[in-house]
């Protein structure tokens, strides 16, 4: 497959350069700028990212430029591009004023094969507090705005240009086109990285990998591991054995519904209810990550317990993407943990299982075409993210299950009304939330003392940064009503208007 390496120095755009570059059906891969691998004939270019360091900075991170540069095509973005000017003899200097946000390209050369098709007054994305101030001898500007002259250059002779600005910013609004001059009209890499195409190769490479051998997975009702199951499956057939566990913290009815579309696919699946086993361990336990952590311990014990009736299992499937490989060889290192998120499927070692993980290079949106394309249901495909830990991070204090099931009733009325209203796919997730305390109300002639309830809405990308939605007030009045008559036990209901930052999306 034509490849392009894209070296990582840290910019927080790095992982929208490689998504933008798979949407032109090319294949990519993200490396930290200190472990370059080995460039074989299959990589057809290399991208520099940006970085959040002056190229002239003492602990600045060094690009590997030789044995890149002049050998292979080469697209310095930002700082990429920065250091490329400075290696060269160039001047990069602070900017005299911060140069950030939207800027017009005055300039353009289209001439240049990286500008084919970019009209001049281009709208360009700019974030740098660093500037070029003066090329090297041998390097040509083929753009600018209005306050940046060398907004991009390509060296004389070579196929090496850089770009002041992020094209794979959405406000670049020619940014999808530069790309695809690069990575098509330059690099010549053919645009073969389909759902198709990853499906056959990824299936052979799991026949090959798995051989005779049994392999074990956890599903959890999410789109990871319903595809990573549906790709073994095809690949090993009922070689692969499925254990999904209710923790008795889903939504209303999911366990069943869920594990029916399962069979329905035509997995080998295992539902093990333990519900009362994780009922115990949280009761009497109010703090959140304690709570994260018994049901995260529990949930092993049980799955482990299941896993070793399949006699000589040898391989774990799991669901890992894209975003969290990156992340776990990142130049920054493991992000920070604010909340303890559990991995679903995370085995002691003692088991010794062979892992596979068959959608480790993937994107979330392109798992999501994936599963589309093996036949997987919009309704499976296009849930909404939920909680490994489930409600029991929605009910704020200790869970019992008498909580959960008012908590489920709440939690459907939304859910099938956000459906009903052609709501539900506009929403990145939605939820409810049982506060820890009641409330004064009258209905009829009767003082009532009941539970309040919070509903949460948000639209995202990837959960990293959120907005609560703006759900329209009909719709949000009729919710409430419906919760308030159907539901015993809750007088109240309120709509969560945060953000997060400074909010998260759950409320613990
Ligand atoms: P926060 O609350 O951190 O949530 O803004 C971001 C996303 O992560 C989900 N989330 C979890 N997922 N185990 C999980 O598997 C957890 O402990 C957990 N906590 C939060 C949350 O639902 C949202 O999609």
């Amino acid at each position: 497959m034509d490849t392009i390496i894209i070296l990582d120095f840290g910019s927080q755009y790095t992982q929208l350069i490689a998504r933008k570059v798979r949407e032109l059906n090319v294949y990519c891969e993200i490396h930290p700028f200190n472990k370059v691998p080995v460039l074989g004939d299959d990589v057809k270019g290399v991208i520099f990212s940006g970085s959040p360091y002056s190229c002239n900075a003492a602990d600045a991170p060094v690009p590997p430029i030789e044995g890149i540069k002049g050998r292979l095509p080469l697209l310095g973005v930002c700082y990429g591009a920065q250091y490329l000017a400075k290696w060269g003899g160039g001047r990069v200097q602070k900017s005299q004023t911060r140069e950030y946000g939207r800027a017009n390209l005055q300039f353009v050369d289209n001439e240049c094969p990286l500008m084919k098709d970019v009209p001049m007054q281009s709208q360009v994305w700019m974030s740098h507090g660093d500037t070029i101030e003066q090329l090297p001898d041998g390097y040509r500007v083929i753009c600018s705005t209005s306050s940046v002259r060398n907004a991009g250059f390509q060296v004389e002779g070579e196929l090496t240009f850089g770009l002041q600005f992020h094209p794979e910013v959405h406000h670049s609004t020619d940014g999808m086109t530069l790309l695809r001059n690069f990575v098509v009209g330059v690099c010549g890499c053919r645009q073969e990285w389909t759902p198709q195409s990853f499906i056959e190769t990824t299936v052979e490479a799991l026949r090959r990998q798995v051989g005779n051998d049994k392999v074990v997975l956890g599903l959890s009702g999410g789109v990871d591991s319903t595809v990573a199951a549906m790709l073994l499956h095809r690949a090993v057939g009922n070689q692969l054995h499925c254990i999904f566990v209710d923790n008795g913290l889903l939504r209303k009815n999911e366990f069943n519904d869920v594990l029916e579309s399962y069979k329905d696919m035509g997995l080998n699946v295992k539902g093990v209810d333990a519900s009362q086993r994780f009922y115990e361990v949280l009761s009497g336990v109010t703090d959140p990550e304690r709570k994260r952590k018994a049901i995260g311990k529990t949930f092993v014990e049980v799955f482990d317990a299941e896993a070793k009736t399949i006699v000589d299992a040898k391989w774990l499937g799991q669901g890992t993407i894209y975003p969290d490989v990156i992340e776990s060889s990142s130049v920054k290192g493991p992000s920070q943990t604010i909340k303890s998120h559990h991995n679903v499927g995370g085995l002691p070692d003692y088991m010794k299982l062979g892992l596979v993980e068959p959608l480790r290079s993937l994107f979330k949106d392109e798992v999501r075409r994936v599963g589309r394309q093996l036949g997987i249901k919009d309704t499976l495909i296009g849930r909404h993210p939920f909680p490994g830990p489930g409600l029991a991070i929605r009910i704020l204090g200790e869970v019992t299950p008498e909580k959960v099931r008012v908590l489920q009733e709440v939690d459907d009325i939304f859910i099938t009304s956000l459906r009903k209203h052609g709501l539900y796919d506009k929403v990145w997730q939605a939820g409810a939330v049982l506060l820890p305390i009641q409330s004064v109300g009258v209905m009829g002639d009767e003082r009532t003392y009941e539970r309040v309830v919070a509903l949460r809405a948000v639209e995202s990308v990837d959960g990293m940064t959120a907005d609560w939605c703006h759900l329209p007030y009909d719709f949000l009045a009729q919710v409430s009503n419906d919760i308030i008559n159907c539901v015993k036990g809750v007088n109240r209901v309120c709509y969560d208007i945060s953000s997060k930052p400074p909010a998260t999306i759950e409320w613990e």
